[in-house]
């Protein structure tokens, strides 16, 4: 008789796991906040692979500017063959933007959120999310460093929060970063993890530490390639040739950082700095005068290297000549 409770238990927790993945499998609408370099990324692949996405943004122009993009990076897989003209239209047709928060996410049942790397802002934006969201909904993350149980904590749904970490450029790169809270369900978590098999991206899940994985490693190379450059050791092209010729690098650490956006490092590396209270994360002074200075590389057309719309030239930028 024990026995046979037992296997009616195993089989309703079974039959009550397949109904939550069921409905996870189901989701179709997602809402991708923020339409930065990250958000725009997000937003294609998952529209690609046949998901409704509203993407939102404070700014219009980013939000006109990420369609832009869009468009272009579907155009370059068209002339590689990756994909037809009709995938790209259809592509593009599933995307919709939106400037609301609480008006954009309100038929989600996944969000990703991709704004700036910023612990106040995004602890606001999980607010708004979990006010506005319908029940049932995932709430999950972009960030590179910040705490996900803090985010979990400003939600009264701490089991359905979790970190999404996508890698730049988001269409190309296979890794996703997979960050579970204490809180964050196993329910959650598989869900995540298909989602992002279903996005043929490569999930790999970690704990909850600052800088996860990827940046707590990333990162701290990225900073000493900026002493080693402030200190005069060598220059831009030959630090970034050292570390592609020598260790197989497919970007020098420079050119990366430029890539990731100078201001992007400067906001992990303060979080891995205060988070584990040690000053060898500590980000550079150049790093610092550069953010301040409003050299943010790619994005802003000036980093350690110089960038013009349409040529893909590397020309370090006049500073550091
Ligand atoms: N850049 C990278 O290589 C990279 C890689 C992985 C993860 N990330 C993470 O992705 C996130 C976004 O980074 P990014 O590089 O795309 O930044 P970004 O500066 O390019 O874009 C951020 C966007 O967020 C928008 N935004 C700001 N406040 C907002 C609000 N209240 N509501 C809606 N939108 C708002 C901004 O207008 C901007 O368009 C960050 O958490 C970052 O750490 C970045």
């Amino acid at each position: 008789m024990v026995l046979l409770l037992e296997v009616c238990e195993i089989l309703s927790t079974f039959a009550l796991q397949l109904s939550i993945s069921d409905k996870f499998t189901k989701m179709k609408n997602v809402s991708v906040i923020g339409a930065g370099t990250m958000g725009n990324g997000i937003a294609h692949v998952f529209a690609q692979h046949g998901y409704n996405v509203t993407l939102i943004d404070i700014s219009q122009a980013q939000l006109d500017k990420a369609i832009a993009t869009i468009s272009k990076n579907l155009d370059r897989m068209v002339s590689k063959d990756i994909i037809t003209t009709a995938v790209k239209e259809e592509t593009l047709r599933r995307i919709h933007t939106n400037t609301s928060i609480p008006d954009g996410v309100k038929n989600a049942s996944l969000i990703v959120e991709a704004a700036t790397e910023n612990a106040d802002l995004k602890l606001k934006i999980f607010q708004q999310m979990d006010e506005a969201a319908p029940e049932g909904c995932i709430l999950s993350t972009n960030t590179s460093s910040i705490s996900i149980a803090k985010m979990a904590s400003v939600t009264k749904r701490p089991e359905a929060v979790i970190g999404m970490h996508f890698m730049n450029p988001v269409p190309v790169m296979k890794l996703v970063e997979i960050i579970t809270s204490d809180a964050t369900s196993r329910e959650v978590t598989d869900a995540i993890v298909d989602t992002s098999k279903d996005l043929g991206k490569v999930p790999c899940v970690v704990k909850d530490f600052p800088g996860f994985i990827a940046n707590r490693i990333l990162m701290p190379m990225i900073n000493e390639a900026i002493i080693s450059l402030q200190e005069g050791v060598s220059g831009v092209k030959e630090i970034d040739a050292i570390m592609k010729l020598g260790m197989a690098h497919p970007m020098g650490p420079l050119q990366l950082a430029d890539l990731i956006g100078l201001d992007v490092c400067h906001s992990i590396l303060n979080v891995l700095y205060e988070g584990f209270n040690n000053p060898k994360y500590a980000p550079s002074p150049l790093l610092t005068e550069l953010v301040q200075s409003g050299k943010l590389g790619v994005k802003t057309g000036e980093g350690f290297y110089k960038y013009t719309p349409g040529s893909k030239e590397l020309i370090v930028s006049d500073r550091f000549k």
